[in-house]
């Protein structure tokens, strides 16, 4: 996905929106560049490549301007080029732009029809030659910028700057995340909160059909084009927490692997509550009251948040003994899913709240009268101020393109919902536990996630030798089927070996053709009695098809699952629906350190973004 970055104010822009463009590279991007609105005139360097190639081509250059605009581009419309890299311009105007103009082709086949000749492949230089042209017909700037706007159909935020103005820089969010920061000396315009330096002392998430002015000196105002007036928009003090850089560690990836104790610690000391000596769980009165009156559970997400949410069924249907249906968001939305307003929750998983197909299901089911209900890690994001109630993920910033933390924080929210809905004697029933002890036992899930980050020497060595693999197989039941599924989308996405999750039960369904001689197959072993004979024997009949076994369970299990693997990593004990939470953690580990030894670029993975805000 692409980044955006802006400034006006009274210090040099040059050095912000570097710090800022790469600040914003977690996001996936092919190519980046940037114009400052210089007095001797605006002056634009791109490069394909890194935001380092683009520091080369800049090295040595004077560029005190102080407005300026950046961008990392994630190519959609043309392939990765210097030409189709932004800034794109057209005579003063200079653009950046996130997202897609979905009718572009039209309207750039009427400004070549009237003899323009376009310099990229991009959509984004249509928009500025749109709003040149309209300029050039006599409207001011803001005016011509309004004027193009009713002309251009899809999810998209820009930014465009003239180089002749006092007030030179216009930004426009209309769909895709854009915000404003202020600081002493200026105001930045970003496509998310970390690329403001830390001088920015407060923001404004800007909403969809805001249209921002801003002055040279900083000053700015937010006209709402939806309702044609200025929006009274107040700054919110701005929380440094976590958005500090790698600090020591080799890549952010392995970072936030390592942050997850003390992360879920945090969040489960503001979930579970003592009240009267006896633990529960609370959230925020318009979460509750969404929740209690969900006679269905509709759960929708994509990618990792899928799987969580997947986990989330097991866990709500086997505690609460509530129904609940999972989809992916991109299919939910075009399969005419039967809603009914009077007993459906729809709860939507999106870590970066900016995922379209998963803000495409939120509009559908409010469309429908459903309730809807967000698990985000992004606060300000479209998803918090589309859906009625959001629960915040509390992870902390995620700069890995691999989803770690915040899949914790996600199934670990949803195995707190499944308890908050459920009744002291099902509890008792399925798990032998009250609900109090199994809060008791949660509460300690964090110390186990150290115990389990210790094992990272024991990963280490499952993970050279899936390093030399071309495919591996990964299977649990129950609760352990999502994670295996979870396990085999973090090895594929950044070590691009071919993974594969299935269901212990299914692999002779057909997936046992796959298992020859040394194909790896990972094994997820929960404490369960009533699973764990069953995936040992699962286990068996891919070993007598030659499987290199390597299993994950826990050490209450060890001499079952054991004797029968070439390799195992035994985890501290805990209540089974516990299980995943603990197990997550090698899991995520094993396709770090593998990808590590590929020498991959464990952070940005190819071909992969951090937030897909297109379909
Ligand atoms: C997970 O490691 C991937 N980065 C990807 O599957 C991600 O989970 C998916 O794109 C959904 O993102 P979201 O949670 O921000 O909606």
């Amino acid at each position: 996905m692409c980044g955006i970055i802006g400034y006006a104010g009274l210090s040099p822009a040059l050095p912000y929106l570097l710090k800022g463009l790469e600040q914003l590279e977690y996001r996936g991007y092919d190519s980046a560049g940037i114009a400052i609105m210089e007095e001797s005139g605006p002056r634009v360097v791109k490069s394909v490549g890194s935001t380092a190639r683009l520091k080369e081509r800049i090295a040595g250059e004077q560029l005190p301007g102080s407005v300026g605009i950046g961008h990392t581009r994630w190519a959609t419309h043309g392939a990765p080029s210097e030409a189709n890299a932004h800034p794109q311009w057209a005579g003063p105007l200079y653009i950046v732009h996130n997202g897609i103009v979905e009718n572009e082709r039209v309207l750039r086949e009427g400004l070549v029809a009237d003899g323009e000749v376009f310099a990229s492949d991009t959509d984004t230089e249509t928009i500025v030659r749109l709003i040149y042209r309209t300029m050039k017909g006599g409207s001011g700037f803001s005016e011509s910028v309004r004027r193009v706007l009713s002309l251009l159909e899809g999810s998209y935020s820009f930014l465009i700057a003239h180089a002749d103005l006092e007030e030179p820089l216009i930004a426009v969010h209309r769909g895709a995340p854009l915000l404003l920061g202020a600081c002493t000396h200026g105001v930045f315009v970003a496509s998310d909160m970390t690329a403001f330096p830390v001088e920015v002392h407060s923001t404004i998430p800007l909403e969809k059909d805001d249209m921002v002015t801003i002055r040279a000196d900083g000053r700015f105002e937010i006209i709402s084009l939806a309702h044609s007036r200025e929006r009274e928009a107040k700054l919110v003090s701005r929380s440094h927490h976590g958005v500090h850089g790698k600090g020591e560690y080799p890549h952010y990836m392995f970072k936030e692997i390592c942050e997850q104790p003390e992360m879920l610690g945090a969040l489960l000391s503001g979930k579970i509550r003592r009240e009267n000596g006896l633990l529960n769980v609370r959230f925020a009165a318009e979460t509750e009251k969404v929740l209690s009156r969900a006679r269905r559970i509709r759960i929708v997400g994509c990618g990792t948040s899928f799987h969580a949410g997947l986990l989330g069924k097991y866990r709500i249907e086997s505690l609460a003994g509530i129904p609940v249906e999972v989809d992916i968001a991109s299919e939910f939305r075009y399969r005419n899913p039967i809603l009914d307003p009077e007993n459906d929750l729809l709860i939507a998983l999106t870590q970066s709240g900016e995922t379209a197909d998963t803000l495409a299901a939120i509009r559908m089911a409010r469309a429908s009268g459903v309730p809807t209900l967000a698990l985000v890690n992004v606060e300000g994001s479209t998803a918090t101020r589309e859906a009625d109630a959001s629960i915040f993920l509390e992870a902390g910033p995620e700069f890995g393109v691999a989803a770690t933390k915040t899949f914790l924080s996600q199934i670990a929210i949803l195995t707190l919902i499944a308890l908050r809905l459920s009744s002291d004697s099902r509890l008792a029933e399925r798990t032998g536990l009250s609900k109090g002890g199994i809060l008791e036992a949660f509460l300690k899930i964090p110390m186990l996630l150290d115990k389990s980050l210790s094992l990272s020497t024991g990963v280490t060595g499952i993970a050279r030798r899936l390093a030399e693999s071309r495919s591996v197989l990964f299977m649990g039941r129950g609760g352990d089927f999502p994670l295996a599924l979870e396990g085999a989308l973090k090895l594929k996405e950044i070590t691009y070996i071919h993974a594969e999750g299935y269901a212990g039960g299914e692999l002779k369904h057909g997936p046992l053709a796959l298992v020859e001689e040394g194909t790896p197959v990972l094994s997820l072993l929960s404490p369960d009695p009533q699973l764990v004979p069953k995936m040992v024997s699962n286990m068996k009949e891919t070993l007598s098809r030659g499987a290199f076994l390597i299993s994950i369970g826990s050490d209450h299990y060890l001499d079952e699952f054991s004797p029968v693997s070439s390799m195992s990593l035994s985890l501290p004990d805990c209540p089974p629906v516990l299980f995943p939470l603990v197990a997550a953690v090698p899991l995520q580990l094993l396709a770090y350190h593998t990808a590590c030894f590929k020498g991959l670029d464990v952070d940005r993975p190819r071909n992969l973004a951090k937030s897909v805000t297109v379909e």
